[in-house]
Order: C-alpha cells, then structure tokens, then sequence
C-alpha cells in the first residue's frame, strides 16, 4: 500500500505543531518500518507570499496524488488585507471543494487527566468520546440562490438556500454508520424536520439507508435544537452524530467546549471511496486557526495537530493499533501532569510545544 503523505504546514503555529507529527513520522518510519513518504508544500499566507496565491496548482495537484493530506493552520494580521480571493482561507476552501471532502470528522473526547478542569462537572465529561460527522459540501452555506437582494423599496432581502439531494445525505449518513462500527454502534441523527423540508428528507433517506444496509447499527433521530441541549446536558449519551453543514458546525463547537481547549481538538475530512481502489481522499487538521498570538513563542499545543495525525492512521491506513497507541500516549503523558499554557492547572509541569512533542514521543 502506498502512504504518501502530503505535509501543509501554513502560518503561524501550523509549522511549530507540524514539526511534533514530523518527529513521530520519522520514528515510524525508522523504527516500526512504517513507509510513509513524506512530500511537502505552502498552503494559506506563506503560499501568497511565495506564489500569490493561497495554494499553489502543483500543490494542488500534491494534494489530489497523496494518499493524505497533513494541514496545520493559515492565517494571520499579515495578510488580512489581501485580495478576497487570495485570503489564506481561501487555500483550504480549495483543497475541500477540489478533493470533494464532504465528510467531516469532529471527535470530542475528555482525556481523563482534563476532566477536572473541564467548565462542566466532572461526571458529565469524564471518559467523554462522542464523535460528530457533519456534511461540509453542501446544505445552506453553498445552495442558490445565494445574495442579497434589492427589493427597491429602500429593503434588501438576505438570502441563503438550504439543498440537500438525496445522494447527498446517503454518503454522509454511510460514513456515520460505518464509523459507528467501529465505536460505539450508534447513530444519532440531527435535523429539523418540523420546519424544514430538507429536514423530512434527511430523516427519510438516513432511516432508509439504515433499513438497507447498516440495520446492525442502532439509529436514532433528535431535532437539532434538542440535540444541543442534550450535548450539554448529558453528552454521554451520544456515540456518533451526524448532521448537516449548519447544525454539524454548531453542534460541533458546542461539543468542542465540553472539553477544553482548543489546543486539543483534531479534526478529518473525507472524500468519497474510490470506485476502483476503495481508498479515499482525506485531510487532516487541528481544529484552531494560526493562533498569531501565540505564534514564534514555542507555546503553541501541538496535541490538536499530533491527534488529527492519530486520525490519518485510522481513516486514512487502517492502523489502528498505531493510531490507538500514539493516542493512549497522549493520555499518557497528559497523566503524568505535563501541560501546555493553555492546558495549564495548578500543581502541574509547564512545558513548551517541544517538550510536549517530545515526551508524547518517548511514551
Ligand atoms: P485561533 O484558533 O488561531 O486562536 C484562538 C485562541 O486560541 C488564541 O488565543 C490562541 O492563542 C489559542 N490557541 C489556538 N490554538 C492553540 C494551540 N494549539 N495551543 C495553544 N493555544 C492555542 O483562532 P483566531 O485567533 O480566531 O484566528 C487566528 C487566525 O487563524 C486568523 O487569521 C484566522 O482566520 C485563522 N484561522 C484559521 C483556521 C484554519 O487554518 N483552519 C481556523 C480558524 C482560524
Ligand atoms: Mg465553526
């Protein structure tokens, strides 16, 4: 099997945490005979600066050869006045839209060591492990029409079309059934069907691909709204989430807060399996942004961006026991009172982005 693994650094702190998964690549590679091969490119305002634009087309086209795609973070005050469509986000939209990565992974999980300083009680966070599959290519964020228009009686009319087709919702719903396999065996599906048209379809067309093919799997329905309460209220009663683009970016934030930092947070998304090898397009990525702030000072936690790495050896190459162990020592290592500044409590040791590399590594 070929694992080319296509490294995106960015800007700001994507670089400094990339430069952690590079240390556990090379130690795959030399000491478990791994056979990653590694290539790299510029992404977001380090790609502007050296080819004006946000991605370059042989990056591009990088990205779309690779087996998976390591993305750190860009952005920065630097290149906040940049053309539109040349703004550093406008790299990752790219890599999104042309890899057609419709599927994104967003696991909320409370390392045991976290859960006292969780804003939550400790039994409502603790052994936390819920994971939110939210649909990133379609829904209201891109259906038309999309604008706002003149009404020309001094009113304007903002509007946004929420579409959903029915092969949509049955690739999004698949990924949810078949991640659930692997976990818990449990599905819980989120939309607002007693307002929303596109919201009787996704119940109809999640509960008929469950019927077909993952009846094994236990399903049920919530309305989105209910289901936030109940993400805050009892967590754990979730195992696999899956919804739409709007509700899965809520819901995802929400579920992001019930445990910690955003330092902590990976993140995948995939493309759909190819007819012929079965494989699929992926990018992995920490949840956080370039953190300008933090940027240069060695400060940054590189956990957010080694765990998405734990997630390419899951989804991207099967390596489950790889990607279980490389976790476990994240737990391990944050057991031992080893913490970053924003992960920092009181009686704990204080490391920077290095150490904390360095002794996930060792462990
Ligand atoms: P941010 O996630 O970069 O930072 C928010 C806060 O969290 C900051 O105080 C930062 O220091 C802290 N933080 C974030 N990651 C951390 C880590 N690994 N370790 C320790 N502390 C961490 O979000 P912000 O400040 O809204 O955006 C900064 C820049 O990043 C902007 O240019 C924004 O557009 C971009 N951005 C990029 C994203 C991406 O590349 N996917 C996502 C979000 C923002
Ligand atoms: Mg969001």
């Amino acid at each position: 099997v070929s694992k080319k693994l296509l490294l995106l650094p960015g800007d700001g702190i994507g670089p400094e945490a990339m430069a952690e998964v590079r240390k556990i690549i090379a130690y795959m590679n030399a000491e478990l005979e791994s056979g990653f091969e590694l290539d790299e490119g510029l992404v977001g305002g380090s790609a502007y600066d050296a080819h004006g634009l946000a991605i370059s087309e042989a990056d591009m086209a990088k990205a779309l050869a690779s087996d998976a795609v390591l993305f750190g973070a860009v952005g920065g005050p630097k290149w906040d006045s940049v053309p539109y469509d040349l703004r550093p986000e406008a790299g990752l939209l790219r890599l999104r839209k042309d890899m057609e990565l419709f599927a994104n992974l967003r696991p909320a999980i409370c390392y045991p060591a976290l859960a006292d300083s969780s804003s939550l009680k400790k039994e409502i966070v603790e052994g936390l492990d819920i994971l939110i599959v939210r649909e990133l290519t379609g829904g209201v964020y891109f259906g038309e029409p999309k604008e706002i228009r003149d009404l020309g009686n001094g009113q304007k009319r903002g509007i946004d079309t929420q579409v959903y087709d029915t092969y949509e919702i049955e690739r999004i719903s698949g990924v949810a059934f078949e991640l659930a396999r692997t976990r818990g065996n449990k599905v819980t599906s989120m939309e607002k069907r007693n307002v929303m048209k596109s919201g009787v379809l996704w119940n109809e067309v999640v509960t008929a691909t469950h019927k077909a093919k993952y009846a094994d799997v236990t399903l049920e329905h919530m309305l989105a709204d209910a289901g936030g309460m109940q993400l805050v209220r009892w967590p754990k009663q979730f195992d696999v989430i899956v919804t739409d683009n709007l509700f899965g970016d809520m819901l995802s934030d929400i579920a992001a807060m019930l445990t910690g930092s955003l330092g902590m947070l990976p993140s995948a998304s995939l493309g759909a399996p190819d007819a012929r090898t079965g494989s699929r397009k992926a990018l992995y990525e920490p949840v956080h942004g370039s953190a300008p702030d933090i940027a240069g000072t060695g400060a940054a936690n590189p956990i957010a961006m080694i765990a998405s790495f734990a997630m390419c050896l899951r989804y991207s190459f099967n390596m489950v026991v790889e990607a279980d162990r490389l976790e476990a020592a994240i737990a391990g290592v944050l057991d031992d009172g080893i913490r970053t500044a924003d992960i920092m409590s009181e009686g704990k040791t204080r490391v920077g982005t290095t150490e904390m590399g360095d002794a996930i590594l060792a462990k």
